[in-house]
C-alpha cells in the first residue's frame, strides 16, 4: 500500500535472507534528524542468532542507492532510513488526488459487519451534557469502520421499558390532569419522575401503585400502552433535535421494550441447559466461576431486568445482521453489567458469544465555567450545543465581518459544535474529560475550531490562487516543513487502521491536530519569509505548494468526517 514501507521491508527481509511476508515493524524514529523511519532488529534476533547491530550491518552493506530509499544508514541496533524525496512527495500528491473523500479508507473489513450500539438514553429524561460521549464515540466509530470497509449498523437501544416506566405511569395518574406535553414535555416528565420518586420516600403506597401500573403495560393495556407511547414520542422527537444538529444517524432505533416477548425463549434457553438456578426467589446464572456475581434473568416479583434485555437483544441481533462484531459503547460504571451478560452468553455456547465488545469510556468532569442552565441537576446536551454556537458567532463576526449573517451562522455552528465533539473525542476515551469552555472554544491550542480554521485557511489560501493543480510539480517541493507535513499526510491510512483496531476515534482527532499543526508552522513561515511562504511569487513552485496544501486539506477533511465534525470552506 505504502511503497516506501514495501521497499523498506524488502530490503530487510532480503538482507537478512527471511521469508517476503516476515512481519517489519517500521517507526518513526524519536528525532527526524536520525532518517524519516527506523527498524529494530531485535524481533529478528533470536532466529538469525546473530546480534542487533550486526544484523543492522548487513541490512546496510545490501543497500543499494536508487529508488524509493536514498540512504541506509545502522545505528546500533537500529536501521535508520531515508527515502527519496521527490519520489516520496510525487507519491502524496498523487494519492491524495486519486482518493478524494474515500483517501485513507480500506477494505479491511470488506464482507464483515458491525452492530454499534450508541446513544441508547432512557427515555422521559433530557440528554444531558454527558450523552455526548456514547453518542459521539459511537458516532464517530459507524464512521471509522465504514472507512475500513466495514458493513456497520448503527443502533439506538433505548431505555424504554422497565419498572421506572410504571412510576412514570402512575405519576401521571396523580399529578399527570392539565400538563400539555406538547412543549417541553421531557422536562415536565422528568419532573413527574423526580416528584414521584421523593413522594415515595413518605408514601408506601406508591410503590405497589406503580408495580401495578408496569403490570398493565407488560399486559398489554391499551390505556397504559398509550400513555407510554406518548412519553417515548415526545422523548424521540427531543432525542431528535440534538441528534440533527450532531448530524447522527439510526440505522436502527430498537428500544428495550422491542424485546418484551423475545426474552422468554431466551429464559427457556438457559433453563434448557440447566444454567438457571434459583436464589432468594430469584432466577439467576451462577458466575462463581468467573469470579463475578450472579446474573439475575427474572426477579423474585416476576419481572426481567436490564440484563434479560440485552441477551434478548443481542440474540435478535444475531439474528437480523449476523454480525462479526458488536460494539456497546456504554460508560465504565456497567463494567460488570456486561462482563456478567457476556459471560451467560459463552455458558450458553451462543454462536456469536465472544463477538461482543464493552467500548468503555471515563465521565466528563465539569472544570472551568459551568453552564448557567441546569434542569434536575443535569447540564443539557442541546443548551450546551447552543451556547457554543452562539460564543462563535460573536468571534466569527468580529474575525471576518465581511461574512453574511446567514453563513456566519451556519459555519458558527459547524464550529462551535464541532468544538464540544473535538473536546469529547480528542482524549483516550477510557480517561474521564474535563469539560472547560474556554479551552474548548479557543482558535489555538488542541481544540476543534483550531482544526476547522486550518481547513478554512487552506481552502481560503487555495481558493484565492486560482491555480490548476493537477500540473503540479512535485520537484519542486523540498523544504523541512513541506516534508514533514508531507509524512504525516502519508500516515493517514495507518491512523485510520488503528482507530478502528482499537475503537479509538481520539487516534483521528490527535491525527488531524498534529497535521493542523505541522501545516501551521508550514503556512507560518511564510510570514517570515517571502520566499517559503506558499502562495510565492514563483508560480511553477507555487503550484506544488498549493498541491500539497491541499492534500492536507482533503486529508483533513476526511480525518475530521470520521470524527463528526464539519470542514468549513471559511471562517
Ligand atoms: N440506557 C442505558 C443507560 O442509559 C444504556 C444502554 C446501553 N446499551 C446496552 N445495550 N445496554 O444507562
Amino acid at each position: 500500500m505504502n511503497p516506501f514501507h514495501d521497499a523498506i521491508r524488502a530490503l530487510v527481509t532480503s538482507a537478512l535472507g527471511l521469508p517476503a511476508d516476515t512481519v517489519v515493524a517500521i517507526a518513526t524514529p524519536p528525532n527526524p534528524a536520525m532518517g524519516d523511519y527506523t527498524v529494530a532488529m531485535f524481533p529478528f534476533a533470536k532466529a538469525l542468532g546473530a546480534k542487533p547491530p550486526e544484523l543492522a550491518q548487513r541490512v546496510t552493506a545490501a543497500f543499494a542507492a536508487g529508488g524509493a530509499l536514498s540512504s541506509v544508514t545502522a545505528a546500533g541496533p537500529f536501521v535508520n532510513v531515508r527515502i527519496s524525496r521527490p519520489a516520496f512527495f510525487a507519491h502524496v500528491l498523487g494519492l491524495v488526488g486519486a482518493g478524494r473523500d474515500s483517501w485513507g479508507g480500506n477494505a479491511d473489513g470488506a464482507g464483515k459487519t458491525v452492530v454499534i450500539d450508541y446513544s441508547s438514553p432512557n427515555i422521559s429524561k433530557h440528554l444531558a451534557y454527558h450523552h455526548i460521549r456514547s453518542t459521539m464515540i459511537g458516532h464517530s466509530l459507524c464512521r471509522i469502520y465504514a472507512a475500513n470497509g466495514w458493513k456497520t449498523v448503527g443502533l439506538n437501544f433505548l431505555g424504554d421499558w422497565g419498572t421506572t416506566h410504571g412510576m412514570l405511569l402512575a405519576a401521571w395518574e396523580r399529578w399527570g390532569a392539565g400538563i400539555d406535553l406538547a412543549e417541553d414535555g421531557v422536562a415536565k416528565l422528568n419532573a413527574l419522575y423526580v416528584q414521584f420518586r421523593a413522594a415515595m420516600k413518605e408514601d408506601a403506597t406508591l410503590e405497589p401503585l406503580a408495580r401495578t401500573w408496569f403490570k398493565r403495560l407488560e399486559d398489554g393495556d391499551a390505556g397504559a400502552r398509550d400513555l407510554w407511547e406518548r412519553f417515548r414520542q415526545v422523548s424521540l422527537a427531543e432525542f431528535e433535535k440534538v441528534y440533527s444538529k450532531l448530524g447522527v444517524a439510526f440505522d436502527a432505533v430498537r428500544g428495550e421494550s422491542y424485546y418484551e416477548g423475545k426474552m422468554q425463549p431466551v429464559i427457556d434457553d438457559l433453563a434448557a441447559k440447566g444454567l438457571l438456578v434459583e436464589s432468594e426467589g430469584a432466577r439467576v446464572v451462577d458466575l462463581t466461576d468467573r469470579k463475578l456475581p450472579p446474573c439475575i434473568l427474572v426477579k423474585s416479583d416476576g419481572a426481567t431486568i436490564y440484563a434479560t434485555r440485552d441477551l434478548a437483544s443481542a440474540t435478535d441481533r444475531w439474528d437480523s445482521w449476523h454480525f462479526d462484531r458488536a460494539l456497546y459503547v456504554v460508560d465504565k460504571g456497567q463494567t460488570v453489567h456486561f462482563k456478567q451478560w457476556f459471560a451467560v452468553a459463552e455458558k450458553a455456547g451462543w454462536p456469536f458469544a465472544g463477538r461482543m465488545v464493552h467500548v468503555q469510556f471515563g465521565q466528563v468532569l465539569f472544570g472551568g465555567r459551568k453552564t448557567s442552565t441546569r434542569a434536575g441537576g443535569a447540564v443539557l446536551l442541546h443548551e450546551v450545543l447552543d451556547e457554543a454556537a452562539k460564543e462563535i458567532e460573536a468571534v466569527i463576526a468580529e474575525k471576518n465581518p465581511s461574512m453574511t449573517a446567514d453563513k456566519r451562522s451556519e459555519v458558527a455552528r459547524q464550529v462551535g459544535y464541532g468544538a464540544i465533539v473535538y473536546a469529547d473525542l480528542s482524549k483516550l476515551r477510557s480517561g474521564d474529560v474535563e469539560f472547560d469552555w474556554e479551552r474548548l472554544l479557543s482558535f489555538e491550542g488542541d481544540t476543534g475550531p483550531f482544526c476547522q480554521y486550518q481547513h478554512a485557511r487552506i481552502a481560503s489560501v487555495v481558493r484565492k490562487a486560482g491555480a490548476d493543480l493537477s500540473l503540479a510539480d512535485a520537484s519542486l517541493l523540498g523544504t523541512e516543513e513541506e516534508w514533514r507535513t508531507a509524512l504525516l499526510v502519508a500516515d493517514f491510512p495507518q491512523k485510520v487502521r488503528d482507530a478502528c483496531a482499537k475503537d479509538e476515534p481520539s487516534i483521528v482527532a490527535t491525527y488531524a491536530l498534529d497535521l493542523c499543526r505541522a501545516f501551521s508552522s508550514w503556512y507560518a513561515q511564510g510570514s517570515k519569509d517571502a520566499a517559503l511562504k506558499v502562495n510565492c511569487d514563483d508560480a511553477p513552485t507555487a503550484n506544488a505548494r498549493l498541491a500539497l496544501a491541499s492534500a492536507v486539506r482533503q486529508t483533513l477533511a476526511n480525518a475530521l468526517f470520521l470524527i463528526g465534525l464539519a470542514a468549513p470552506e471559511e471562517m
